[in-house]
């Protein structure tokens, strides 16, 4: 292989821009980001240096910063000469790309180029913004930027994305959101299940990170949460609500994925 990607996706979008990305660029491996990624780079180092010509990132933003266990895999990440990062988001994306730059640089690894690709958000405390026809707009200006992006990698072009400006987020707003962030695995604590859940499963295996369990027939959240949504947004029966502030909002995943393509993506093993 000659480009890699690694990516991390909860409702699909990261995996579609990842997709995107790659029927561009030739011979490029996809590689889902996951908790037993650690062990899987040991292995391949085991066999010796790789010679890849560049190494991708692609990844959801989370109030304003990459997931945690992307921050966590790149301090893993072997040295690389051309690495970029793309960050897909809803609208106000804040500044995932100079953590990703921070992180990388602790490992003595550079980050050369990186992107935001704004689409629909996920999150569905707040309500639906986009209609139908601006959705597919999204899609549309998302794919083509894709191509860029490969365009760019192919050049081993160095270029980078504007991110949130600080003043646009009052200073106090920064301080909640990184108070929030940081207690992201156990805000979980604040899922509910209703009566309408049969106990299908579909939150344990479209999970990520693995931290829900079907105990005495309803789900049951770990505490180790990377807070993707993906649980409540691919819930079958809209029996997962998240505060009650999403109670009456519309469920998201992204057209072009569907749940066996997320399912099958949960473990690298199974690739
Ligand atoms: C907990 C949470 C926090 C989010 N925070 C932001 C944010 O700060 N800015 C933003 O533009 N989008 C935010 N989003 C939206 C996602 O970044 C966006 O929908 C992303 O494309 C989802 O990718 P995925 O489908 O690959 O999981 C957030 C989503 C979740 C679940």
């Amino acid at each position: 292989m000659t480009h890699r990607i690694y990516y991390f996706s909860g409702t699909g979008n990261s995996l579609w821009v990842t997709r995107k990305i790659r029927d561009s660029l030739p011979d490029t491996e996809i590689i889902p980001i996951t908790r037993d990624m650690p062990a899987e780079l040991a292995a391949r180092k085991s066999e010796g240096p790789e010679t890849l010509e560049s190494v991708g990132l692609v990844f959801p933003v989370y109030l304003g910063k990459p997931p945690r266990i992307v921050l966590e895999f790149i301090r893993k990440m072997p040295k690389t000469d051309y690495i970029y990062a793309v960050a897909t988001c809803g609208m106000i994306p804040g500044k995932p790309l100079a953590d990703i730059k921070k992180g990388l640089l602790s490992t003595g690894n550079f980050l050369s180029a990186g992107y935001i690709v704004p689409l629909i958000s996920n999150f569905i405390v707040f309500p639906k913004t986009k209609t139908d026809a601006g959705i597919e707009k999204a899609f549309k200006k998302a794919e083509a930027k894709a191509q860029i992006i490969s365009m760019n990698v192919q050049k081993k072009a160095s270029f980078f994305d504007k991110e949130t400006p600080s003043f646009l987020i009052k200073p106090a707003g920064w301080l909640l959101l990184n108070r929030a962030y940081h207690r992201i695995p156990e805000l979980d604590e604040k899922f509910s299940v209703n009566d309408e859940c049969d106990s299908c499963g579909a939150c344990r295996n479209v999970c990520p990170v693995q931290n829900i369990q079907i105990t005495a027939s309803k789900p049951v959240f770990l505490h180790n949460c990377e807070l993707c949504f993906s649980c409540i947004n691919w819930c079958p029966r809209q029996a997962i609500n998240w505060t009650p502030l999403t109670k009456k909002r519309r469920r998201y995943h992204c057209k072009g994925i569907s749940q066996n393509d997320v399912v099958s993506n949960r473990y690298y093993k199974n690739k």
